[in-house]
């Protein structure tokens, strides 16, 4: 159950409380009030948060199994293809499963993919309730875990730690509620505001590039405009440390142009995202007629597509909506400033994420400072990574109501 890699980068954010109760078989008290079903929850949250970095692009669950008061119980999703949480979970129960309480940190899925369906292990294992923060949005699920259950005469509890669930999935609910991948605006600039500075090449330092690395392993794809291409010459691809190649995950590298034309040099080096030997998928994107990728592209080894555009630029609400016909339920938009302003002016981004260059100045206390649009974001993180600060800005959402209410209405 306990996975190296979460212990290296989150081990820090555990709370001993957490720790000592993931002990198996630890009593807690054994009435079976509303808080205690908080206590579990987090524990599964806590959980599902290990398989954090290796489970897209499936969500993040975990599982714990409560009899009598003692947890006899606990597992995670650890990776696509492979075992969800619950069943972890009853293998480790066994037979102390029956007339037990599984907490789970979204509705067990009820149809054969590449695992089976949770639903039959929990039946089969006679558990007594299942309590779930609300139902899976994914339309291959959607309500019909629950009902599954509740046939087979399992009671189902929803509504438990509805917020914290729905942010620790936020990339995956989003994309199957609003049909539009969740968007992260990631930036990096200097106390003084600057995106670019003349005199250095880099305003992140190497522990905040290694940060945004991880970032780039839990999103779908990865986007910048041909300005960054031409004065960074990126790679794009996922070099955190500490990743094996199983778990390594690159995203989808998107380049939006008004030309279909991908240049051979950046500067006077040949193009990195050209490169034959880059692991994982380029799409450059322009304005025009087609909604297939062209047959002959201008670079071997990137796709090209050319959607329908009402003038010379891409509208960025229509790319994103086919960029959720194309299964990509999340983009890191790494600049540069064109890219970015259009994704705040209209209103797409759900998160932001600046690295700010902190050690020549004190860090100003508003975050308006910043950009005016943050002004409509919480601040949800802070992470101070050498000399630089790591902020986390999320828009105000009522993703947990919305999960909730379709629930209900299921
Ligand atoms: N500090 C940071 O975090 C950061 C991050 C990235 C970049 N940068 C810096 O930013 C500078 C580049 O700035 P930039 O604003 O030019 O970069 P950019 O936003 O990456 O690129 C702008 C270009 O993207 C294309 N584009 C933008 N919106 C489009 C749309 N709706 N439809 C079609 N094409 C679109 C256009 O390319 P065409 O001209 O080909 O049409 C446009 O010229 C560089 O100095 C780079 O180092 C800083």
């Amino acid at each position: 159950m306990s996975d190296p890699l979460y212990h290296t980068l989150f081990a820090p954010i555990a709370s001993s409380y957490l720790t000592s109760m993931m002990r198996a078989s630890v009593a807690i008290t054994p009435q079976k009030t509303a808080s205690n079903q908080r206590e579990y929850m987090t524990l599964a949250l806590h959980l599902a948060a290990q398989g954090e970095l290796t489970c897209a692009p499936n969500p993040q669950v975990g599982c714990v199994i409560v009899r009598q008061g003692h947890i006899v119980g606990q597992g995670y999703h650890h990776r696509a293809g492979e075992p969800h949480a619950e069943v972890h979970a009853l293998q480790e129960a066994q037979h102390m499963a029956e007339g037990a309480d599984v907490y789970v940190t979204l509705e067990p899925c009820s149809h054969q993919g590449r695992t089976p369906p949770c639903v039959d292990a929990l039946i089969k294992a006679r558990v007594a309730r299942v309590i779930i923060p609300f139902a899976d949005p994914h339309p291959r699920v959607s309500g019909q875990g629950i009902a599954k259950l509740k046939q087979a005469g399992i009671d189902v509890i929803t509504g438990v730690l509805a917020t914290e669930a729905a942010w620790q999935n936020r990339l995956f609910l989003t994309a199957q509620l609003d049909n539009k991948p969740y968007i992260i605006a990631k930036w990096a600039m200097t106390t003084a505001g600057e995106l670019t500075h003349p005199s250095r090449r880099w305003i992140s330092n190497e522990a905040s590039r290694q940060h945004a690395h991880l970032w780039r392993q839990r999103v779908d794809a990865v986007m910048v405009g041909k300005g960054t291409v031409l004065s960074d010459n990126p790679a794009l691809t996922n070099r955190a440390a500490g990743l094996s190649t199983l778990q390594r995950r690159h995203p989808l590298r998107l380049i939006i142009s008004r030309s279909n034309v991908i240049p051979a040099l950046c500067g006077d080096k040949p193009c990195q995202l050209s490169h034959p030997g880059l692991p994982g998928e380029t799409w450059w994107i322009s304005p025009g007629t087609h909604t297939e990728p062209l047959s002959q592209p201008h670079q071997p080894g990137i796709t090209q597509w050319q959607l329908p555009s009402s003038g010379q630029l891409l509208l960025l609400p229509t790319l994103f909506s086919f960029l959720a016909t194309q299964h990509v339920a999340s983009v890191l938009v790494e600049g540069g400033p064109q890219v970015l302003a259009q994704c705040f002016e209209a209103g797409l981004v759900d998160e932001a994420h600046i690295y700010i260059d902190a050690i020549h100045a004190a860090l100003p206390k508003s975050h308006e400072y910043f950009w005016h649009p943050l002004a409509y974001f919480q601040k949800r993180d802070e992470v101070h990574l050498d000399d630089n600060i790591w902020l986390q800005y999320a828009k105000s959402s009522d993703l947990a109501s919305r999960l909730l209410e379709k629930t209900e209405n299921n």
